[in-house]
């Protein structure tokens, strides 16, 4: 064994309990008392459910029935009830004390910012709502956001929400073609954007990719709407554009929530599959809004007093739950942050913990693990005593950077929540209760109530202590996804096929693989399906594969990904070329480059390598297995009898 690997064992063995006064105070203070909620989940879901939704939102009509399964896996929640998520976040908070409470706070990258209160915010969502209903959208109509980290993304958000019309978020980082596809798959009737956005420094436009985006035809799309964040030039088509501080200044602050359906559509968010185009997942009103609710109230037992500090972004699932809807439905502070540590400022995030006295962070392993990279030199220069509870999120945490946390950052004192979720469970599944939770470094530990995670194999029998398996859930949860915007086929195929038990029942796949120890503990291993995990974004190989053909030179691509100390994953592309092409490092440029346009700088391969066949099974099938291996600079072990061509293993190595 290595120095490393002896390292992780010895750290993943160790045990930590919840901080005593933590467990005195907090909602679940045991594990018994866990141990309860999660036995009476157990043995009565509907009753268990509709006492939580009752008890956590408001309900304008009440529900007639918990869960309707009556047509699986399609899974209807709360029927009969009308709900606003934006009234939830909102509207409830008005009445006493909290109405003055700040709800958001925002810092920009230049060191600007500013904070609304729940009065403050309820009034510039109630004007944007307005704003939404002047350029004629209406309950039902998809709105997409293509946002920098703003309030506005925040208040377009529970804006959309407050008058029915479902959002898409596209996250900013995406190129002007996926966001294109997007526009296109929804049927998307309004835009709503910024000017530019501060990077490193810089301002960087977004707006000229709407442009282009619409140039290249989106028939849908009749509206854009403009935040203006860094005054950059900006070119606006007259009739088609709107300034939002020009539209949304004039609107009155009386807007009141639309009473919605329990299952009113309420988000498409996009992520990578294994196959074909990014799928739209989508989340329902009522589901959706407890699930995150009662999600935010136990894995970080949030307090009247808390500051929440979640660094992802809007645009992907962790900014929906735990940056805007868990803690404002909670009428928790919430802080959105524009910026990003790097090289010149690796003390970025410790100094907003510093000033705005965070009491609860949320971040992802890479970031954790590029941290421990610069030294405890850096956070040790910060007052970070506000800090209560650490949480991680996006990616398997390797024990190393769970101990560096739990010591350098939590000072030893604040237990660290490693949450295991999907964009498709609307919600955390697995995670550590803080005052409750006995916590191993690297492991999410247990379900949360209520949830029936397994660990399974091809039949859906579970698997035994320690044995590897599929990470599935066995009964429906009110934040799962309804279905795959436009395609219940791919629903079904994704999700629902690949488990199948002998009784027909339908169990949910999650793509991941695992183990559950001798204590019932989960160890999350990471995706088995052809979907990579790229500094905790989430990357199908097939669209990588997809971009590289789409470029002349390309004639054949399969794209793998490979351990990478700080994003986790690395990207390595292998690459045929048309028959006259040459492989050098200006292709290997223009194909990184033509990558980012088609999706985005972060699908970038961080490595081509070129060949002249890719291993193949007789029946045309790459050989992934192989190539992972490859690129990871392993020996190719296992069968390769199915190998069509064994010369061509000979020569991918010879290459490498
Ligand atoms: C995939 C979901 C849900 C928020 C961010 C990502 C991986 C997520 C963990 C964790 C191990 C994790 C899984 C999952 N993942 N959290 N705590 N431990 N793996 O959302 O883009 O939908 O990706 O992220 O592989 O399937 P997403």
């Amino acid at each position: 064994m290595s120095d490393a690997t002896i390292e992780s064992v010895l750290h993943e063995s160790r045990l930590f309990a919840p901080p005593e006064a933590l467990a005195a105070t907090a909602r679940i203070g045991s594990m018994a008392a866990y141990q309860a909620l999660a036995d009476q989940a157990e043995a009565d879901p509907d009753r268990f459910w509709g006492d939580q939704a009752r008890e956590h939102l408001h309900w304008f009509e009440p529900f007639h029935t918990v869960l309707n399964w009556s047509d699986p896996p399609f899974a209807r929640w709360f029927e009969g009830g009308t709900t606003n998520l934006s009234y939830n976040c909102l509207d409830r908070h008005l009445e006493g004390p909290r109405a003055n409470k700040t709800a958001l706070i925002w810092e920009g990258e230049p060191g600007d910012g500013g904070s609304y209160t729940y009065r403050e915010l309820h009034s510039e969502v109630c004007k944007a709502a307005n704003a939404l209903k002047a350029l004629g959208i209406s309950k039902g109509d998809l709105v997409a956001l293509y946002m920098p980290m703003v309030p506005e993304a925040a208040i377009a958000m529970l804006a959309c929400a407050r008058i029915g019309a479902p959002h898409s978020v596209v996250f900013g980082g995406f190129s002007a073609e996926a966001l294109r596809d997007r526009l296109i798959d929804g049927a998307v009737k309004l835009v709503i954007t910024a000017d530019g956005g501060f990077r490193k420094d810089k301002a960087v436009a977004l707006k000229p990719a709407v442009d282009q985006a619409l140039a290249e035809g989106c028939p849908t799309v009749q509206q854009v709407l403009v935040v203006q964040r860094t005054k950059q030039p900006t070119a606006m088509e007259p009739g088609r554009d709107h300034w939002w501080h020009e539209l949304v200044a004039g609107q009155s602050s009386d807007c009141p929530a639309e009473p919605m359906q329990s299952e009113d559509r309420l988000f498409v968010l996009y992520t990578s599959g294994s196959t074909g185009k990014p799928k739209g997942v989508v989340h329902t009103t009522a589901g959706y809004n407890l699930w995150a609710h009662l999600t935010f109230q136990w894995i970080f037992d949030i307090r009247e007093d808390d500051i929440h500090w979640c660094t992802a972004d809007v645009g992907w699932i962790t900014g929906h739950s735990y940056i805007v809807y868990g803690p404002l439905s909670n009428g928790a502070t919430t802080v959105m942050y524009e910026g990003a540590p790097r090289p010149a400022k690796p003390g970025a995030f410790w100094e907003v913990i510093e000033k705005h006295k965070v009491s609860i962070f949320y971040t992802a392993p890479t970031a954790i693990r590029a941290f421990m990279k610069n030294g405890r030199e850096v956070p040790d220069q910060y007052n970070m005593s506000s800090l209560r509870i650490l949480g991680t999120v996006g990616e398997p945490i390797n024990p190393e950077a769970w101990m560096w946390y739990r010591d350098v950052i939590g000072g030893n004192r604040c237990p660290v929540v490693d949450t295991w979720w999907q964009t498709e469970t609307g919600g955390v599944m697995i995670s550590p209760l803080p005052g409750a939770t006995p916590t191993k470094p690297g492991s999410a530990t247990l379900p949360l109530p209520g949830i029936a995670a397994d660990v399974v194999d091809i039949d859906g029998s579970s698997v035994g202590v320690d044995e590897g398996g599929y990470l599935a859930i066995r009964r429906p949860w009110p934040g799962m996804l309804r279905t795959v915007h436009g395609d219940p086929e791919r629903f079904l195929s994704s999700y629902w096929q690949h488990i199948r038990p002998a009784d027909g029942s339908y169990i949910y796949f999650a793509g991941d693989g695992a183990r559950r120890d001798k204590d019932g503990y989960f160890w999350v291993m990471g995706r088995v399906d052809d979907v990579i995990n790229v500094s905790g974004h989430r990357l199908g190989t097939m669209e990588i594969e997809s971009a590289l053909v789409s470029h002349p030179a390309v004639a054949e691509a399969a794209v793998v990904g490979r351990p990478d100390e700080l994003k986790g994953e690395g990207i390595v592309a292998f690459v045929i070329l048309q028959g006259d092409c040459h492989g050098d490092a200006e292709l290997v440029k223009s194909l990184r480059q033509h990558v980012g346009v088609e999706i985005g700088p972060i699908a970038r391969p961080d490595e081509i390598r070129f060949s002249d066949a890719l291993p193949k099974t007789r029946s045309g099938k790459i050989m992934r297995r192989i190539l992972r291996a490859l690129a990871a600079g392993e020996k190719v072990s296992g069968d390769t009898s199915t190998l069509e061509d064994l010369s061509v293993l000979d020569k991918l190595r010879s290459e490498a």
